[in-house]
């Protein structure tokens, strides 16, 4: 079969379904009290508006509330209190399922993504893509992720104010195609490039398209159509270029890695499960990991004393401070809000009895606002990770459980490199009179105004 066929098979297979028929059972009085509006209003302020939204309904009815969601008649209870999101990150991976919440990612992603599968088909494939994200693969990928750091950074402009959020978007792409693609011949990333940045920015209306086939054949949904055959093409061609390369075996990029792994039958990825990793590495370690890089030179910006802590850390190779900071910045500008959990059967959490059918999330933002968690919660102070302060599952920007995210040190690995190149060639600080807050594109909360900031060479 041609890789144009496989494509448009995957559009046909993979529309994105609503959640559970089980779902529409639920009913509200079983649920945690939460607001009355309609479930439409109440999706958007999710979405749209949640750094508002959810902190306030937190303040209107305490610790545990029930949201309604669209479509119509699905319900999310959200949870944030340390014991609650142990719960939820513990609960039985086959009662608490998170690959259906994905569903609408479907199309692009495809039906063997590590974040559309549940039960046995994740454990599998888990534990393939876990060799390639240990300590030992990471430290393999961190000489290449430092190099494309110091000529990213390189290329900067001193004295010139600019959106930082632009720059590390650039770094991190190029990170994802030559460190986790394997990828580094000019010509094959002048072609991958282009594809790759059209599905990363595939607008939000072209997935709530999805559900109606007829679409396809029109604008937006043509593009995106035409763009992943193109995308997938390619990427089947490097995967077959690989299998063959005579020095796989010592390859270091996370793509040969996933070629050699076995499972206990002793069968390998297939190239169509490879292109659906490949794919779902790229959409979720690209933006997400270049938002909280974008938020951490905002923060070292505007505050002299901690960019001076920061910059000595650099200088001393001092990896520790620097993932601190890294991680100070991730807690006070959550990049993803929540993480979400389906009900296959009825389970209780924070000693609340829910029904199957019902999503239960604990909230990243109100985790980590909390006072009690994190004293002197709004103010950026790294130094808290370092003391021993921050107690497990009050700091969960990577989710948790079997489902935590797989890049989880990948992210951080590749955030201290660049950080350090940053702080060891400039000084950074904000441009006049630069305030920030949170936007959400996509599925991503990002600095507004892209993080501006202006380098000066040390
Ligand atoms: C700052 C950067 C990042 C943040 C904030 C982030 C956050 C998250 C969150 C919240 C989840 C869901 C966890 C859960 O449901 O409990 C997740 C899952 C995932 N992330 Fe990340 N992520 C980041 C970087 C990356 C990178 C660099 C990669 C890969 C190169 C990656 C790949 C994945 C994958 C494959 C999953 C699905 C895991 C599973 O379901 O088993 N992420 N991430």
């Amino acid at each position: 079969m041609d890789s144009e066929t496989v494509t448009q098979q995957r559009f046909a297979r993979m529309r994105p379904v609503p959640v559970g028929g089980d779902a529409a059972s639920v009913r509200a009085s079983d649920l945690p009290p939460g607001p009355r509006m309609p479930g439409l209003l109440q999706s958007v302020g999710l979405l749209r508006f949640r750094h508002w939204f959810v902190p306030a309904l937190r303040r209107r009815y305490g610790d545990v509330f029930s949201i309604r969601i669209m479509p119509e008649g699905r319900y999310l209870v959200v949870f944030n209190r340390p014991e609650h999101v142990k719960e939820i990150f513990a609960g039985d991976p086959e009662v608490f399922h998170a690959g259906k919440g994905n569903a609408i990612l479907g199309p692009v992603m495809g039906e063997h993504s590590l974040l559309l599968v549940d039960s046995s088909q994740h454990k599998r494939a888990r534990r393939l893509l876990m060799p390639a994200f240990n300590g030992h693969a990471l430290r393999g990928y961190e000489d290449l992720v430092s190099g494309l750091a110091k000529t990213e950074v390189g290329r900067w402009h001193e004295g010139e104010p600019f959106e930082s959020l632009e720059r590390m978007n650039a770094l991190t792409l190029e990170v994802i195609l030559q460190v986790v693609f394997g990828v580094t011949d000019e010509s094959r990333l002048g072609e991958l490039r282009p594809l790759v940045k059209q599905t990363v920015d595939i607008p939000p209306l072209v997935f709530l398209g999805w559900g109606f086939p007829k679409l396809q054949k029109y604008g937006p949904w043509r593009r995106t159509m035409e763009n992943q055959v193109e995308l997938d093409r390619v990427i089947f061609r490097v995967i077959a270029e690989r299998r063959e390369a005579p020095d796989l075996e010592v390859r270091t990029d996370v793509l040969s890695r996933l070629l050699l792994v076995r499972d206990e039958d002793g069968g390998g990825l297939t190239d169509e499960e490879l292109r659906d990793q490949l794919v779902t590495l790229l959409l979720a370690g690209h933006e997400t990991t270049a938002s909280a890089l974008s938020w951490t030179l905002h923060e070292l910006g505007r505050d002299p004393a901690q960019a001076a802590k920061a910059r000595e850390a650099a200088v001393a190779g001092d990896g520790d401070y620097l993932e601190a900071v890294l991680k100070e910045s991730m807690r006070l500008h959550p990049v993803i809000p929540m993480v979400v959990r389906h009900l296959m059967a009825p389970a209780t959490v924070g000693g609340i009895d829910l029904p199957a059918g019902a999503n239960v999330a604990a909230s990243i933002i109100l985790a980590h606002e909390s006072e009690e968690s994190h004293p002197e919660h709004t103010r950026f102070r790294p130094e808290r990770f370092l003391e021993g302060e921050v107690a497990t599952n009050t700091w969960i920007p990577f989710g948790g459980g079997v489902r935590r995210c797989i890049g989880a040190g990948f992210s951080l690995m590749e955030g201290v490199a660049v950080l350090r190149e940053v702080l060891t060639t400039y000084d950074v600080t904000l441009p006049h009179g630069t305030t920030e807050k949170a936007k959400v594109r996509n599925i991503t909360s990002v600095p507004r105004h892209g993080a501006r900031i202006v380098v000066t060479r040390r």
